[in-house]
């Protein structure tokens, strides 16, 4: 099979938020993931983990959304501020009805956001929270003189503004934010983002509105249509569920899965490329020049919980499976970067398709882990085209950066191998990275006591010749090149 890739032709920068993440207060995500407090004998840099901080920094994470989710629009920012023995205790009805103690509030964020060297992401309050209510925070986060809200941030012990870079009203406010209708979300959208202040008038906070659920296009076209002009983003959410049934039915387990569940799961992966390509056919009717972008800020594979935990925690293995839905999302993101400008893979730590998985002080990195660090190469890259027939079960991807080239294909047949090869219109004399993700087993997996059943390899099944890449892929398999 033979691929030409057109390296001379400039595409698309694939944005670099695509690699973002989201963090919720969900099950162990923040708590005792991310963040596990100063006096923890876990050991930690203002509160937050260092093991997981320092793995995260190495995938160069971009943005991280927070504080949900279904938990933003119940949450009430003045709760996480000032001294921590004075917060209010509340309880999250949305993950387990479990006490949040609300220690990691906005300060804490942004100190994680500091250590880890990424963007902010800030989830408002649509649900149940009031328009004063949400300018405050915005107040509270970026007002540089004197204020209300500015001094209080002062008081308790911040004295520059934070970087709001982007902020969401609404989240899923088609079900769980508030079963609304898109002509009643557009208006009261209007009306929220209206007192949205924009203190920084050299970078204006990114406002983003809530989009549709997965293949619901009405919803597109009408917040398009209603409220189009006064959004820079509208967000989309679609989890790969490996028997698609939702709710407290069974969606597959994380491991020990029948060959079936490989299919479908990999079919589902196959659908965001529909799903971003219809959406974003009809935000072109209402945008054609891609001012709005479109944000698929929470994705990932969602199956059964791991047996014996608590079923509100989302806490789930992570498998090759997991690595090739990552692979081939990732690839189908970059296709798409003309409108496609960030997505936020579900959730971080210990919940959903997560990078990293804990317990207590101990810490693995997942499959997916190693796509999101090969793929760094990737990161604000020029897409590269390529041409040729389509593969079975083949995904690829390619883009420029600095003038290397970096191919990264997804071979996610379970039983056979690939073999490929590039045509190259430009000369590349070496290759200077080659690495790949594969495993035997369909849902083998890294445990607290295997950690490295399946990371990341050096791959030497690459050659270069002639203007050509050849490439051997084995089956279930994730490999990423660079050429010079
Ligand atoms: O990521 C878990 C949940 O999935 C989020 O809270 C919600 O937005 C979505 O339904």
């Amino acid at each position: 099979m033979t691929i030409e890739l057109l390296t001379n032709k400039k595409g698309n920068k694939i944005s670099k938020y695509i690699y973002g993440q989201f963090s919720e207060h969900l099950g162990r995500g923040i708590y005792e993931g991310l963040y596990v407090g100063e006096d923890s004998k876990i050991p930690n840099v203002n509160g937050m983990r260092t093991d997981v901080v320092e793995a995260l920094k190495q995938i160069h994470v971009p943005v991280l959304r927070w504080p949900g989710g279904l938990f933003a629009d119940t949450y009430h920012w003045k709760d996480g501020v000032g001294p921590k023995e004075g917060r209010k205790k509340i309880v999250n009805t949305n993950w387990g009805d479990v006490t949040e103690d609300n220690s990691f509030g906005t300060h804490e964020y942004f100190e994680l956001l500091r250590q880890l060297g990424a963007d902010s992401y800030v989830a408002a309050n649509m649900g149940s929270g009031t328009i004063q209510e949400m300018a405050e925070w915005v107040e509270y986060m970026t007002m540089e003189g004197e204020s209300p809200m500015a001094n209080w941030r002062r008081e308790n012990g911040q004295n520059d503004p934070w970087k709001l870079k982007f902020f969401g009203i609404g989240n899923e406010s088609w079900g769980g934010g508030g079963n609304m209708r898109p002509e009643y979300y557009s208006d009261l959208y209007r009306q929220y983002q209206a007192f949205v202040p924009q203190y920084n008038k050299d970078e204006p906070i990114v406002k983003v509105a809530c989009g549709p659920n997965e293949d619901d296009y009405e919803w597109t076209d009408k917040i398009m249509s209603i409220a189009g002009e006064f959004l820079d983003a509208i967000s989309l959410h679609y989890y790969d569920l490996p028997t698609n049934t939702w709710g407290d039915g069974n969606k597959g387990d994380a491991t020990g899965f029948p060959e079936s569940q490989w299919d479908s799961t990999m079919v589902n992966a196959k659908k965001m490329d529909e799903l971003v390509t219809k959406h974003s056919t009809i935000m072109d009717k209402y945008d054609p020049d891609k001012r709005v972008s479109l944000f698929v800020d929470e994705w990932g594979m969602w199956t059964n919980s791991e047996p014996g935990t608590n079923p509100g925690f989302l806490y789930q293995q992570n498998t090759i499976r997991d690595a090739m839905v990552a692979a081939i999302t990732l690839n189908i993101f970059h296709k798409h970067s003309d409108r496609v400008r960030m997505a936020n893979i579900a959730q971080t730590v210990n919940v959903l398709q997560a990078m990293i998985l804990t317990d207590g002080e101990k810490m693995i990195k997942t499959p997916t882990y190693y796509v999101f660090d090969m793929y760094q190469k990737h990161m604000d890259a020029d897409l590269v085209e390529g041409f040729g027939e389509e593969i079975e079960n083949v995904s690829y991807t390619a883009s420029i950066k600095n003038g290397e080239l970096t191919v990264s294909i997804v071979n996610y047949d379970k039983d056979k191998s690939q073999d490929i090869e590039f045509d190259l219109d430009n000369k590349y004399s070496d290759i200077v990275y080659s690495k790949v993700v594969t495993a035997d087993k369909i849902d083998s997996h890294n445990t607290f006591d295997n950690p490295d059943v399946v990371t990341e390899q050096d791959f030497d099944g690459a050659e270069l010749s002639n203007n050509k890449v050849s490439v051997k892929m084995a089956p279930k398999s994730v490999v990423t090149i660079t050429l010079k």
